[in-house]
């Protein structure tokens, strides 16, 4: 079994959304344990710092992607020329949006509403899908998957971020269960908070919340160990078995009374 810091050399791995906190974290630690690194994100100056830091950190080689991931078309050629290139023994997909509002916005625009659906589940179920098969055919692969614990609740100041999560949830326990035969591991990780920009621009209180790196070291131990759900940090779980088992009358109160101020 592959264990987070033992990583063959030069096992070869994908990550989208590197452009970001928790996936330049993902990457600076597959760097560190000597990985070749393919890192996907939009913002072309970002992808090149990463790059340099994971050269730096020990990376083997690294090259970098800036595409739209709503361009399903492009990213669908793009996956597929890299992993004929060279194959990938891992990929995590860490590109995701939130549909923070302002006060007084109660609904939410549709706009953003299929872009969400694009980035957070669209996208990391297609491309997961396309190379789950490849991977398939060499019966070796790990795919991690950035779910949320905002997909446990029916939010309903996010209703579209929880939905898509719960969406991509449902979908890699799916793919799971029809690649064990294949030899390919689907894992789902469920963070709470983690301390980036992003969480920050979310109002309300973030308990337990998590640093980029100690989030991405346990996205990467779950992938790496094939390990089907994590919930991180553990009380995320507990709170799931104890707002699932309110009875609707109870639970729908308790879920508006956590809407932000003026939404
Ligand atoms: N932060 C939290 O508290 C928290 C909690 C639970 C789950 N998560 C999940 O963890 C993941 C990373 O979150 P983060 O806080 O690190 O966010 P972040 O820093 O904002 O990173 C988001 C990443 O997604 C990419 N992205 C967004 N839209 C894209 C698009 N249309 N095409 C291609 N890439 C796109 C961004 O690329 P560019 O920057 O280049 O545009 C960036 O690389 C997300 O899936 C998020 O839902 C976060």
């Amino acid at each position: 079994m592959l264990q987070f810091g033992t990583m063959p050399p030069g096992f070869r791995v994908l990550i989208v959304g590197a452009s970001g906190e928790l996936g330049g974290a993902l990457a600076a630690a597959c760097a560190r344990a000597g990985a070749s690194l393919s890192l996907w994100g939009r913002d072309s100056q970002k992808l090149e710092r990463a790059s340099a830091q994971c050269l730096a950190a020990g990376a083997r080689a690294v090259s970098i992607r800036s595409l739209d991931l709503r361009d399903l078309d492009a990213a669908l050629r793009a996956i597929a020329a890299e992993d004929d290139e060279s194959p990938f023994d891992m990929a995590v997909f860490a590109a995701g949006l939130g549909d923070i509002r302002g006060a007084g916005q109660s609904f939410e625009n549709p706009q953003l509403v299929a872009r969400l659906v694009s980035v957070n589940f669209l996208a990391p179920s297609a491309l997961a899908s396309a190379l789950a098969q490849r991977m398939a055919g060499r019966r070796h692969g790990r795919i991690g998957l950035i779910g949320s614990a905002a997909s446990f609740h029916a939010l309903p100041f996010a209703a579209t971020y929880a939905s898509s999560k719960a969406g991509l949830a449902r979908f890699a326990d799916a793919l799971r269960i029809a690649m064990r035969p294949h030899g390919v591991s689907v894992t789902l990780v469920s963070p709470g908070f983690i301390d980036t920009a992003a969480a920050h621009r979310v109002p309300g209180p973030k308990p337990f919340m998590l640093s980029p790196d100690r989030a991405a070291r346990a996205v990467l131990a779950a992938t790496l160990r094939g390990k089907g759900h994590a919930i991180v940090p553990w009380p995320f779980a507990i709170l799931r078995l104890i707002v699932a088992a309110l009875p609707r009358v109870l639970r729908d109160p308790l879920l508006r009374s956590l809407a932000p101020p003026g939404i």
